[in-house]
């Protein structure tokens, strides 16, 4: 198998060219420090796969009142800054690039961790057991609707956390607008039954995704914010509903004159999904023109096929990133992969 369209560089515009087409998934490693700014380790851990064409990190929280798991560090206190420099430096000194994804879990925040209720655009609870944090079991908790006027206050949040994320010397951010967390909540009809501004027709659920990356598209300027999404996936207890396609399309449709860096797909699997009959990647293709990063259990023989063909412009890697730091490099050489196993990552879910 060749592999040379993984490695062919793509220039991004904007003083951003990627030497190969492979980028590290986001994924969150519970591990950060007490206040909860990176870990003491993410320094060498990011710097380790610098090689990637791009690094996009853990989910980074941009309040402490979103906190819904374990040790997830954030962007929300100015501590955090020298802190995350100290990770863009390791990684700008291997050669590589790094965004950090700014991170809002809404209903799946939990008040063991967060200190108060959850907020979301509904009151909408799916009450399941998500995790267990030192043999407490945790069940997901009613969350509290977000009246009108708070909702640009967390609009702000994001703001803010974009502009510590350029103090900080990321070269970008991305949205986290996928896998049910806030972003998703106002999208889906599931968890968006708001009558305001900020629901109830396509206009009013995909507002606040427009409003978050707008924000964050004023702070970065052109090509340096990237936008998560996953049509179609169930993460997070999430539904896909009759005329949620139609949010997607129109929310893809108005970031198009916003300069974005890329749309990335966020699934477990990139796999056929009935209700859009086709896999989540396909449908972002179809709807968004720009630069478009594939993801969702992608093997290297999948990933080449997919940039050769034109399907993607990227892949990103979560798993075989945790369990490959050297993942580029063996993508290079052929060599074989060592496989992810659940036990790699400190997660407790
Ligand atoms: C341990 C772990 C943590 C993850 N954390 C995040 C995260 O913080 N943000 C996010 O958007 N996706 C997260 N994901 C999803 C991955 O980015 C990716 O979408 C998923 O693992 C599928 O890609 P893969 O098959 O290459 O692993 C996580 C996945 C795993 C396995």
């Amino acid at each position: 198998m060749s592999i040379a369209a993984l490695f062919a560089p793509l220039d991004l515009g904007h003083g951003l060219v990627l030497p190969n087409r492979v980028l590290l998934a986001p994924c969150t490693r519970n591990r950060a420090s007490a206040d909860l700014g990176p870990s003491a380790g993410a320094a060498a851990y990011y710097a380790a796969r610098a090689d990637a064409g791009l690094l996009v990190t853990e989910a980074v929280l941009v309040t402490a009142q979103a906190q819904g798991y374990l040790d997830t560090p954030g962007l929300f206190l100015d501590a955090h800054v020298p802190a995350w420099r100290r990770v863009c430096d390791a990684v700008h000194a291997r050669g590589g690039r790094i965004f950090a994804q700014l991170w809002h879990t809404g209903r799946l925040a939990h008040s063991h961790w967060a200190r108060a209720q959850p907020v979301a655009p509904s009151a909408v609870l799916d009450p399941i057991l998500r995790r267990q944090a030192g043999g407490v079991e945790l069940y997901n908790e009613m969350p509290r609707a977000l009246a009108t006027e708070e909702v640009p206050q967390v609009v702000e949040l994001f703001r803010a956390a974009a502009r510590r994320a350029r103090e900080a010397g990321f070269d970008g951010v991305e949205v986290h607008g996928a896998n049910g967390y806030l972003v998703e909540q106002f999208l889906r009809a599931h968890t968006n039954r708001r009558t305001d501004a900020w629901g109830g027709s396509v206009e009013g659920r995909l507002r606040f995704a427009l409003e978050v990356v707008r924000a964050c598209v004023g702070v970065w300027g052109p090509g340096r914010v990237g936008l998560r999404l996953s049509p179609a996936a169930y993460f997070g207890e999430m539904r896909w509903t009759p005329g949620d396609n139609e949010v997607y399309v129109e929310l893809l449709r108005r970031v198009r004159d916003l300069a974005l860096a890329y749309v990335h797909t966020g699934v477990v699997e990139d796999r056929v999904y009935e209700e859009l009959g086709c896999t989540s990647t396909q449908f972002l293709r179809r709807h968004w023109g720009g630069v478009l990063v594939a993801n969702g259990a992608y093997v290297p023989a999948r990933a080449q096929q997919a940039v050769a063909s034109g399907a993607c412009d990227l892949v990103s890697f979560g798993r075989s990133f945790i369990a490959n730091p050297d993942l580029v490099e063996r993508l290079r050489q052929g060599q074989p992969l060592v496989e992810y196993r659940p036990e790699m990552t400190k997660a407790l879910q």
